[in-house]
């Protein structure tokens, strides 16, 4: 469309490649997915394995630091996070100051944004030196901050226990008004765990390659962590968790389900929470959702719309239109009940995908640092614009 100009500046061959569908931009040795069996690992442990057997924490090590850790970097490691959960009072402040409605992704990005202000360490500018920022030890300082003051953020401030687990923590935060000496219980605590370990990293994902692409330009990881969260917020990615509890809440019943899908094969609206850009199988990850809900239903009561989600699913598998195009549920598609079920606000539910993956963002930021050959992001684009022409004064226009 449009006058097409020739750009013959820069060297090699461009390819245009809308979406980046079929373009690699970095090696990474973090996250490995096969789209059409349906495998996920992280740094080469089956996700199967490490829902089942490690905890939260130890993926965050393993995907940042390349190893699972041996016990006493464990044990440190969970000290330095665990110690790093109180955030300063002025950010406290800020997040007073929203409107009594504000979602609470849009206050956990902006104060996120808001906490490279009160960390100038981490900000090579102020450092002095883009050196200062690939420093072993600023680095992990940034690591330890980050993972732990965004469940206190996402918790509005309550009074971190550093000798919780990091999900203990976080559960016992959330219900600190609620109840005095609350104590988590351990299946909740284990089951968020899961979903924890589950959405810590997915390699290039929109919110992923948005932390490489902004940290590409050595701003600090605060700064370039509130530009991935903001790109997970939307409801094609992280925000579809959201999205589609609220989609099942307007289905309401089995017996509107068809007519629903029909309307999404008329394209007048989206299933939220089915298909995926990599995945044209059954997402590995929301098998494993599955299970767990009915686990988190016996302590907390059945959410009566996972009926709605499993008919659907159901109805869907077996339709024409979603087996052409493998259109499968995705990571968000039984998310939301859970987090539902136990009482979350449905407007946390992007929040609640966020805290997890900072330990993959991490993960792709200090692997960018490290990797000698890494530049600046910068893509290219085909100008379709007007070619050359002469300004024309405002008063001798028509
Ligand atoms: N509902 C209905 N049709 C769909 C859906 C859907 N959820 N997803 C894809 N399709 C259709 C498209 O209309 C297209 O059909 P066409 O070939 O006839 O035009 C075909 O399937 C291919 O889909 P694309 O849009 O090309 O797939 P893309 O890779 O660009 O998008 C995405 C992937 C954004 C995840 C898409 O499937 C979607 O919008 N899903 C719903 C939102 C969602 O659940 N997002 C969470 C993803 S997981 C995550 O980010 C954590």
């Amino acid at each position: 469309p449009g006058s097409r100009e020739e750009d013959e500046s820069g060297k090699g061959l461009k390819v245009f490649d809308p979406a980046f569908q079929n373009t690699a931009v970095a090696y990474s040795k973090i996250t490995y997915i096969n789209g059409d069996t349906g495998a996920l690992r992280y740094r080469g442990y089956p996700i199967e394995q490490l829902a089942e057997k490690s905890t939260y924490l130890e993926v965050a090590y393993l995907l940042i630091y390349g190893e699972l850790p041996s016990k006493h970097q464990y044990a440190s490691f969970s000290h330095e996070v665990m110690h790093h959960t109180f955030v300063h009072f002025n950010v406290t402040e800020l997040m007073r100051k929203f409107n009594y409605d504000a979602h609470p992704m849009g206050m956990f990005i902006s104060c996120i944004s808001a906490m490279s202000t009160f960390h100038p360490d981490a900000n090579p500018a102020l450092a002095g030196s883009n050196l200062f920022i690939q420093d072993e030890r600023v680095r992990n300082k940034q690591i330890y901050r980050l993972l732990g003051k965004t469940p206190t953020l996402a918790a509005s401030y309550n009074v971190p226990q550093n000798n919780l687990s990091y999900t203990e923590n976080f559960l016992y935060m959330l219900d600190q008004l609620s109840e005095k000496n609350y104590k988590p219980n351990p299946k909740l605590a284990r089951a968020l765990d899961i979903l924890f370990i589950l959405h810590a990293d997915h390699e290039l994902n929109c919110s992923t390659a948005a932390m490489r692409h902004i940290g590409s330009s050595l701003v600090d990881p605060y700064s370039a962590i509130s530009g991935a969260a903001a790109a997970l917020y939307g409801p094609l990615h992280g925000g579809a968790n959201e999205a589609v509890l609220r989609m099942l809440e307007e289905i309401g019943s089995l017996d509107k389900v068809p007519v629903f899908l029909q309307e999404v094969k008329e394209r007048k609206r989206k299933l939220f929470g089915f298909g995926h850009r990599i995945y044209k199988n059954y997402d590995p990850r929301a098998k494993i959702i599955r299970k767990i809900a009915y686990e988190v239903f016996d302590v907390c009561g059945r959410e009566p719309l996972i009926d709605v989600a499993m008919g659907l699913e159901k109805i869907a598998l077996e339709d024409e239109y979603f087996i052409k195009r493998k259109l499968y549920p995705n990571v968000d598609f039984y998310s939301g009940l859970i987090y539902k079920a136990m009482g979350f606000p449905t407007d946390m539910f992007p929040v609640l995908f966020a805290i997890p993956r900072v330990a993959g963002w991490l993960a792709h930021w200090k692997e960018s640092l490290e990797d000698k050959e890494s530049k600046i992001w910068r893509p290219r684009q085909v100008y379709v614009g007007p070619s050359v022409r002469s300004y024309v004064p405002l008063d001798l226009r028509e």
